[in-house]
């Protein structure tokens, strides 16, 4: 079932437009990412769900309700939604504790539910023991933890996240990223989480939405993504794929503005003409066959290393084990095991 759905959603700016036609249904208890580079609506996306802005065009549905569509606007406190912001937006003089209580305090809930309820929602994200610190005696993963238990506190049918781990180091990120996935094992929330972190968004979600410039490009669960990427611009977004310009002529294909032409695996589809050729920094093997190309240069990745080359004005990354003795300029064959072709835009 459909907890959330989106249909022909528009929005712009002004004259500029940042949402165009966005249609997407959310299923019941199904982390969902919205996923894509800076500025390509995300957040606007978020905020239309929670009723922070009005589309221009098009409906939105929460839990078979419209809240959102022509004539009807139902106000962010009646959606039934937690958000957590991308500033994470805790009030900085009050304490940990009153922040988390704040929406139950608006609600006028009987005191001793309030303190029950905030008890909980602090040992979920793991801050029991810091209920009466004031926030800026928090670091910002504990910050973050706050926003999260204050949208989870009135048990959301739906939380919203925008780039809640946003700003925590590595360590602080991936731990909570898995207290994220726990919680919502058990509380079995359905969780709209916008980033643009790629892995972030393949290791938490059940399905990414991939956006680019305002329109889906992809909807699909993260394998899916990696292995069937629908167009040139999500294979180079989720895996960093290297994206080439050229034309298949003969069942080779030819680089633009370059030597370089690549046989294609037997299995890859294409058709003849001006095509995009799509390569996996680890479906390429450095040998003795294939693409003869200098290298440019070499990073080394700890148990690999990312070799990379100029391929007309494009970059070629080839990641594989370390090779002895290799220097920049040398010339070496690049074979690919698997390609994808997409047609030229
Ligand atoms: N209130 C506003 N007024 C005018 N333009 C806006 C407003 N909010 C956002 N925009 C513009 O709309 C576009 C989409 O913004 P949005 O915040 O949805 O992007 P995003 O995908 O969340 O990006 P990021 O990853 O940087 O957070 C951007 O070009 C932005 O400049
Ligand atoms: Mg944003």
């Amino acid at each position: 079932m459909a907890t959330i759905v989106l249909d022909g959603v528009v929005k712009a700016y002004g004259k500029n437009p940042v949402v165009r036609g966005l249609s997407l249904e959310v299923h019941e208890g199904e982390l969902l990412s919205l996923l894509g580079p800076s500025g390509c609506g995300k957040t606007t996306t978020l905020r239309m769900l929670a009723g922070l802005e009005h589309p221009d065009q098009g409906t939105i549905d929460i839990g078979g309700t419209r809240v959102a569509g022509p004539g009807v606007r139902v106000p962010p406190e009646r959606r039934g939604l937690g958000m957590v912001f991308q500033s994470y937006a805790v009030w900085p003089n009050r304490s940990v504790e009153a922040n988390v209580a704040y929406p139950l305090a608006l609600r006028r809930l009987a005191r001793s539910e309030i303190s029950e309820r905030v008890r909980t929602a602090l040992r979920w994200v793991r801050l029991e023991a810091f209920a009466e610190r004031m926030p800026h005696e928090l670091s910002g993963g504990q910050l973050q933890r706050v926003a999260l238990a204050r949208a989870l506190v009135s048990n959301p049918r739906v939380l919203l996240l925008d780039e809640p781990l946003s700003n925590l180091d590595a360590a602080l990120r991936e731990e909570l990223r898995a207290e994220l996935a726990a919680l919502r094992e058990r509380l079995g929330t359905t969780l709209v989480f916008v980033t643009h972190d790629q892995a972030e968004a393949l290791a938490l979600s059940d399905r990414i939405a991939v956006m680019n410039g305002g329109v889906l490009e992809q909807v699909d669960a993260p394998e899916r993504l990696y292995h069937a990427p629908a167009s040139a611009f999500v294979a180079r977004f989720v895996g960093g794929a290297n994206v080439l310009p050229g034309v298949v002529r003969d069942g080779v294909f030819h680089c633009a503005q370059s030597e370089a032409t690549f046989a294609l695996p037997n299995e890859v589809a294409r058709s003849e003409g001006p095509a995009t050729l799509v390569l996996r920094p680890e479906d390429l093997e450095l040998g003795t066959e294939g693409t003869p190309l200098p290298l440019a240069a070499r990073l080394f990745l700890g148990n690999s290393v990312e070799y990379r080359f100029a391929v007309g004005t494009s970059l070629l990354r080839v990641v594989a084990p370390p090779m002895e003795g290799v220097r920049t300029g040398q010339v070496l064959r690049i074979r690919a095991r698997r390609a994808r072709v997409f047609a030229a835009p």
